[in-house]
């Protein structure tokens, strides 16, 4: 196995995990949300972990990009007219990127809000939204959501 397979294989089952704990989050800060309910030290956590996997999925994206023979910085314009590349080379990592700034600004104003309610809404609105452009860039890629 070489850097590249390495890296793409972390990257690949990382995936599993962020979407794992995305979508509990989400559904536990939709049934907080609509259920008036506290805002738990459990809920904070799954919160928080989910949004540090998202960050561990971004650090390997970015070893990962230096390394993937589908990105191609060196030409940019031939990079851009096949669509292969261009995905792989700016669509992927910009929409994840975005994604990722999602969760990030969804968790962090959850730690802002003072009530219980407010919490949960800012997880369920803005995760929810993150993790439906993660559903559609991988979509997009051509590659199944789960799996190879
Ligand atoms: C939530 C964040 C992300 C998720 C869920 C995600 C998901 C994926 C998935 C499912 C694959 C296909 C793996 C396979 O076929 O086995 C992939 C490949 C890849 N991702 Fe991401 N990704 C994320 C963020 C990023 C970021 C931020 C970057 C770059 C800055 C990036 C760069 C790449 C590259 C270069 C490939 C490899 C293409 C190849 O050589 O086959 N990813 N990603």
């Amino acid at each position: 196995m070489n850097t590249y397979t390495v890296l793409l294989e972390a990257h690949s089952g990382l995936r599993y995990l962020v979407l794992f704990l995305i979508l509990f989050a989400l559904i536990q800060s939709l049934a907080g949300w609509l259920g008036q309910k506290k805002y738990t030290e459990s809920n904070r956590k799954i919160n928080l972990f989910a949004m540090i996997s998202a960050h561990m999925q971004l650090l390997v994206g970015i070893i990962l990009y230096f390394y993937s023979p589908l990105v191609r910085t060196d030409d940019i314009g031939s990079a851009m007219k096949d669509s292969m590349t261009r995905y792989w080379t700016v669509e992927h990592a910009a929409m994840m990127l975005f994604a990722i700034v999602l969760f990030t600004v969804g968790h962090s104003r959850s730690k802002k809000a003072i009530e219980a309610v407010h919490k949960h809404r800012s997880v369920a609105i803005f995760y929810g939204l993150g993790l439906l452009v993660v559903i559609v860039s991988i979509l997009q890629s051509g590659r199944p959501i789960l799996g190879r």
